[in-house]
């Protein structure tokens, strides 16, 4: 099936309820797929399947599937504008996983590097990790979405569902599903506190949704060099200046790297300033969080309704997928 050049493009993401939300997260993807919202059909989910593959205990999963809601919801995704729901109100994604997984090939996994940097973390190699990306794939194919925004290290598995998407098409002689394609922010790879990729898994996060005494200790934690007061320091080495430039404009990311240079300052003031930063520019949404926190009714009707909606088109998108491969257009009820 082609797309006829009138129908809206559809972009689609989601995100795992695997632990609070970071500034990675933030200016990797969340940030990414809000302002999108004008521009296609907007589908955006909470992986909780996904997050199967990590967290065993039912509390925090739905825990963190709340908190992920609200963080949303409180940066400017707006339900009128975009499908918001959670990845388990759809669950003929595990089934178009499933037929997904019948024209997959196993080198193709193999060659996840996801799967292997997970397992060296010591998560554990379930079979579930391993077909991941088979899950992923079914879950943009079965909206049949045409741009994936994502972070630099989700891009592997967008192209294994274009794999995936082309190899169904042809072995079932139909047009079914588009090849879809990634779309990166330049803020690629955000640092954590102590210099690596900022991550979860590494500890080393600052929350997007953390305030007062406990941000101001995460920031002055960042890890910086020895280099003395009053001795010019290196912007292009600095964790607190990447940081600082996420949230600056040009001028004030110049006057900043001057001011490093000419040793006009120290770590300690630059992390003042950072803080400053972050609370200007989530100020607002933290109120917004704060309200949306106090109407969990507001919340599950939000994601109740996106998942009806994102629902429906997935079993029309099953229907084409049972016709095509012959298995019965069902199932009875
Ligand atoms: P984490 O590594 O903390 O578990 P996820 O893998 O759940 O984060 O990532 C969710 C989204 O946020 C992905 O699209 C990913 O690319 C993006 N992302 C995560 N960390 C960063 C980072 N440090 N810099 C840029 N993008 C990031
Ligand atoms: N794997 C993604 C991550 O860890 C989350 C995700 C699950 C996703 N399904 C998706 C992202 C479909 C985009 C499209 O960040």
């Amino acid at each position: 099936m082609t797309t006829s050049a009138s129908a809206p493009r559809r972009i689609l993401s989601g995100v795992q309820p695997s632990g609070k939300l970071h500034l990675g997260n933030y200016f990797g993807a969340v940030r990414q797929h809000i302002a999108l919202q004008d521009e296609g059909e907007c589908f955006y989910f909470i992986a909780n399947y996904h997050a199967l593959t990590t967290i065993h205990d039912a509390k925090t999963l739905s825990a963190y599937t709340h908190d992920v809601a609200l963080d949303y919801l409180a940066l400017g995704l707006d339900p009128s504008r975009s499908i918001f729901y959670r990845q388990s109100d759809v669950p003929e994604v595990t089934e178009l996983a499933w037929v997904l997984s019948t024209v997959t090939n196993m080198g193709l996994l193999e060659r996840a590097v996801s799967y292997k940097e997970k397992t060296e973390k010591g998560i554990e190699a379930s079979v579930g990790l391993f077909t991941y990306p088979v899950l992923m794939a079914a879950d943009i194919l079965i909206v049949r979405s045409h741009v994936v925004p994502v972070g630099k290290d989700q891009v592997q598995h967008i192209e294994m569902t274009q794999d995936m998407a082309g190899k169904f098409n042809r072995a079932f002689g139909k047009e079914i599903f588009p090849e879809p394609t990634s779309r990166l922010t330049k803020e690629s790879k955000v640092p954590g506190t102590d210099g690596q990729k900022m991550s979860k898994s590494y500890g080393n996060t600052i929350e997007i949704f953390a305030e007062g005494k406990p941000l101001k200790q995460t920031v002055m934690s960042i890890k910086t060099d020895s280099t003395p007061m009053g001795s010019p320091l290196d912007p292009e080495r600095c964790n607190v200046f990447s940081l600082y430039s996420l949230f600056a404009t040009d001028a004030e990311r110049d006057e900043l790297a001057s001011r490093y240079r000419a040793g006009a300052l120290g770590y300690g003031d630059a992390k003042k300033q950072l803080l400053a930063k972050i609370d200007a520019h989530f100020g607002p949404a933290r109120e917004k969080r704060r309200d949306l926190a106090a109407r969990p009714d507001y919340v599950e009707e939000v994601l109740r309704a996106g998942g009806l909606r994102a629902r429906a088109v997935a079993q029309e998108t099953m229907v084409l997928v049972r016709e095509a491969t012959g298995l019965p257009v069902g199932p009875v009820s």
